[in-house]
C-alpha cells in the first residue's frame, strides 16, 4: 500500500475575497491530491480560513459588522468557491472552530509549561492608525507608509516564544533533509535567514488593544496573535493528539504555501512543532507569485483576477490546465488572457482536441465505431515503423510523469504528457491509416494502428485527470469505458491493452472549442470603458434615435434580462463616470455601470434594477463587469430602469 497523503493550503485571511492567487494554491493542492489518488493512496486535503487578528477586526469595522459576522460572510465565500473549481477538500477549517481554539490553548499551555514562553516588556514604534508596531525598515522617512504620520514609542508587556533555543536543531534538520523545503531556492533562503540569530517571537496582544483572538490559557488578559493561532490549524484539523486522522495522516503531511509566508512556515512552524513535541512535516512546497501583466495583483491597482469570471469565459478545465502548465512551481509567473487563449488553442483545441476527434472519427469511419483488435502478427509487421512503439512511449511517459508530479513539478508532468500526444500525432502521420484502408490486405495493420491510438488516448485521459478531471471523464466515456471508476490509477494506465476489442464508441465530440482572441478580454490591458448605456442614448433635447432594424423573437430571447438587487455600490478610483455595483440576482456578481454622474453610491443600495445577465464579462478600469445595467440616457443624465414593485432577485424579464 502506498503511504497516505496529507496536503494543506494556507488558511486564507478573511479580509479579502478569493482571487487568482488563492485559487492557484488551492487547485495545486487538489491536483497533488488527485495525483496521489492515482497511486491508490488514501488522501486528506485541508484548507480553510484564518479569521482572528486586527486586520480582520478592522475590515469588519469598516463594513459595520461584528468580526464574527464578517468572518462568517467571507469564509463562506471561500468555502463555496472551491467546489465550483472542482476542488475536493476533506475539511474546511476555520480558526474560530471550537476544536481548533481548544487545541491552540492546549499547545500554548504545553509550551509555556516547558519554559519556552516568557513574559516581557516590549518597546517599539506603534502606529495607532494601523494598530501595529513598525520596524525602522518598514517606515518611510520615519513615517507610517499608510497614514503618513510618525509612529509613537510605546511600551507593552507581552508573551514571547523562545525560538533561538531551537535554531541549531533547525539548521541541522534542513541540512540533513535536503527536500524538507522545496524547491531548493527556498531551502537556501531559509538557511540564509538562519545565519542571523533568531529573535524571539511575540505571540500575544493585550485585550485592551485586540479582543478578536483566542485567550491565552495562562493569562486571561491576553489573546494569542496570528501565527501561533493560524499554524496550529494543520494539527487541530486532524484531532491532535490522539485522533484517528492525526495518527494516520500526520506522519505524511506536506504543506503548500507561496513565498510570501516562507518564514513562518520554514522557521516558526518547525520550531513550534519541535517545542510541542510533535514530529515535523515531511515537505514544505513553496510556489512563486502570479503577477498580472507584470505587476502585482492588488485591490488598489484594480487588477484582481476573479477565478469564477475566468471559469465562466474559458471553461474550468482549460483554466486549471493553464495555471498548472504555465507556472513553473517555485517561480513567479505572469498572468495574461492572451497567454491563456494561446495555450487553450495550441495545447487543448489543437494538440489534444484534434488528436482525440481524429482517432474517434477514424474508428467510426473504418470500423463503425467498434474498437478493433490488435493482433500480434499485425503489431510485428508494424514494428519497424518510425514513432511506431506507442506501448513503450506510454510506459516511459507514465514513469516520467510520476516522478515529476511526485516532486510538485506539475508543468513537467504536463509537458511529458504532451510529448506523448505529439508522438501519437506523428504515429498517425507515419502509419497513414487512410493509406492502409485502401488495401484489403492491410486490414489487420489498420486495426492495430487504430487500437493502439485508442489505447494511447486512454493513457492520456488518465494522465490529465488531476488537472482536468472533467475532460478526463469525457474522454473515458468516449472510449466506451466507465467514467466513474478509478480509471486514472497508474496501475491501470500501465496495463497496456486494457481496452476491450468489440466495445462500441459514442460519436466523436469536441473536447475544447477554439477561442477567438477577440472574444477574450477580461483582463486585457488598456481596455477602455465600454459604453454602458444602450446605443440609442438620446442627446439632450434631440429627437429619440431611430428604431433599430427588426429582430425576431428568437433573437430577443437570447438576451437574458434579470431583476437584481443592489447590495453595494462604490466609486472606482480615476473613473469619474463609473460605479462598481455588487448585485444579487440569485448569484452575487459585480457590475460596472456608467451612472456615477447621476447617482451617489448610497442612493442605490437596496434598489431593484434590470441586468443583462448573459453579456460576456468585460474589464472596465480594472474591474470585471459581469453584466450590464439597463438605463435611459438623456444627454448627461442617466436614469436606471427599476420595477413597479419588489420581486425576487434573479426573476427573469420576458
Ligand atoms: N492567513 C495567512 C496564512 C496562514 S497559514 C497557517 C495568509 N493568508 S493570505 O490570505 O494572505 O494567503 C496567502 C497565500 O495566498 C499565499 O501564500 C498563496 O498561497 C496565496 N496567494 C496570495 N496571492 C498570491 C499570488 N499573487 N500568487 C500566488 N499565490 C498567492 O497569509
Amino acid at each position: 500500500m502506498p503511504d497516505p497523503f496529507y496536503i494543506t493550503t494556507p488558511i486564507y485571511y478573511v479580509n479579502a475575497r478569493p482571487h487568482l492567487g488563492h485559487a492557484y494554491t488551492t487547485i495545486t493542492a487538489d491536483v497533488a491530491c488527485r495525483f496521489h489518488a492515482m497511486k491508490a493512496a488514501e488522501t486528506f486535503f485541508l484548507t480553510g480560513t484564518d479569521e482572528h487578528g486586527d486586520k480582520i477586526e478592522r475590515a469588519a469595522r469598516k463594513e459595520n459588522m461584528s468580526p464574527r459576522a464578517y468572518a462568517d460572510k467571507i469564509s463562506s465565500i471561500f468555502k463555496s468557491l472551491w467546489p465550483e473549481l472542482n476542488i475536493r477538500y476533506n475539511r474546511f477549517i476555520r480558526t474560530t472552530d471550537p476544536d481548533h481554539q481548544a487545541l491552540v490553548r492546549q499547545i500554548l499551555q504545553k509550551i509555556y509549561d516547558a519554559g519556552d514562553i516568557y513574559f516581557s516588556e516590549y518597546e517599539g514604534k506603534y502606529c495607532f492608525g494601523c494598530e501595529r508596531f513598525y520596524t525602522d525598515r518598514e517606515l518611510v522617512d520615519g513615517k507610517c507608509p499608510d497614514h503618513e504620520t510618525a509612529p509613537e514609542m510605546i511600551r507593552e508587556t507581552n508573551y514571547f516564544f523562545k525560538m533561538g533555543r531551537y535554531q541549531d536543531w533547525l539548521i541541522d534538520h534542513i541540512r540533513s533533509n535536503p527536500d524538507f523545503i522545496r524547491p531548493e531556492r527556498y531551502r537556501n533562503e531559509v538557511l540564509s535567514f538562519l545565519k542571523e540569530p533568531l529573535d524571539d517571537l511575540c505571540i500575544s496582544r493585550p485585550k485592551t488593544r485586540l479582543e478578536w483572538g483566542i485567550t491565552l490559557p495562562f493569562d486571561e488578559k491576553y489573546v494569542t496573535y496570528v501565527w501561533f493561532d493560524a499554524l496550529l490549524n494543520y494539527v487541530s484539523a486532524l484531532g491532535y493528539p490522539d485522533g484517528e486522522l492525526f495518527l494516520r495522516f500526520w506522519p505524511h503531511v506536506q504543506h503548500i504555501v507561496a513565498k510570501d509566508i516562507l518564514k513562518p512556515h520554514g522557521i516558526y512552524w518547525p520550531i513550534m512543532l519541535k517545542a510541542a513535541g510533535i514530529p515535523v512535516y515531511t515537505h514544505l512546497n513553496v510556489h512563486g507569485y502570479w503577477n498580472i501583466e507584470e505587476s502585482k495583483m492588488s485591490k488598489s491597482l484594480g487588477n484582481v483576477v476573479e477565478p469564477l469570471a475566468l471559469k465562466g469565459v474559458y471553461g474550468l478545465d482549460a483554466f486549471r490546465y493553464f495555471l498548472m502548465r504555465e507556472m513553473v512551481f517555485g517561480l513567479d509567473s505572469s498572468f495574461s488572457e492572451t497567454a491563456l487563449v494561446q495555450r487553450i488553442n495550441a495545447d487543448l483545441a489543437n494538440d489534444l482536441g484534434n488528436l482525440f476527434s481524429r482517432v474517434i472519427a477514424m474508428t467510426h469511419k473504418y470500423f463503425g465505431g467498434v474498437v478493433p483488435e490488435s493482433l500480434k502478427s499485425a503489431e510485428e509487421s508494424l514494428s519497424g515503423m518510425k514513432f511506431g512503439d506507442l506501448a513503450s512511449a506510454a510506459s516511459q511517459t507514465i514513469d516520467q510523469y510520476e516522478a515529476a508530479m511526485e516532486n510538485f513539478a506539475f508543468h513537467k508532468g504536463l509537458i511529458f504528457t504532451w510529448e506523448f500526444i505529439s508522438q501519437m500525432n506523428k504515429y498517425i502521420d507515419v502509419a497513414a491509416p487512410w493509406e492502409l484502408a485502401k488495401k484489403k490486405s492491410c486490414r489487420p495493420e489498420l486495426e492495430s494502428v487504430i487500437y493502439q491510438l485508442l489505447e494511447g488516448l486512454r493513457i492520456v485521459s488518465g494522465l490529465i485527470y488531476p488537472v482536468m478531471p472533467e475532460t478526463a471523464r469525457k474522454m473515458q466515456a468516449h472510449l466506451g469505458l466507465p467514467a466513474d471508476g478509478p480509471f486514472y490509477r497508474l496501475e491501470t494506465l500501465r496495463a497496456w491493452k486494457t481496452l476491450r476489442p468489440g466495445g462500441s464508441l459514442p460519436k466523436s465530440t469536441r473536447l475544447f472549442p477554439r477561442i477567438e482572441p477577440a472574444a477574450a478580454g477580461i483582463t486585457a490591458p488598456g481596455n477602455e470603458p465600454a459604453p454602458t448605456a444602450p446605443d440609442g442614448a438620446t442627446p439632450d433635447g434631440a429627437a429619440p434615435a431611430p428604431i433599430k432594424p427588426a429582430i425576431d423573437i428568437e433573437t430577443f430571447a437570447k438576451i437574458d434580462l434579470r431583476v437584481a438587487t443592489i447590495l453595494k455600490a462604490e466609486a472606482i478610483p480615476k473613473a469619474s463616470k463609473l460605479l462598481k455595483l455588487e448585485v444579487d440576482l440569485g448569484d452575487r456578481r459585480t457590475i460596472v455601470s456608467g451612472i456615477a454622474g447621476s447617482y451617489a453610491p448610497d442612493d442605490l443600495i437596496g434598489k431593484q434594477v434590470i441586468i443583462v445577465a448573459n453579456l460576456k464579462p468585460a474589464k472596465l478600469m480594472g474591474v470585471i463587469s459581469q453584466g450590464m445595467l439597463l438605463a435611459a440616457v438623456e444627454g448627461k443624465t442617466v436614469t436606471v430602469a427599476t420595477l413597479d414593485k419588489a420581486v425576487k432577485p434573479g426573476t427573469m424579464l420576458t
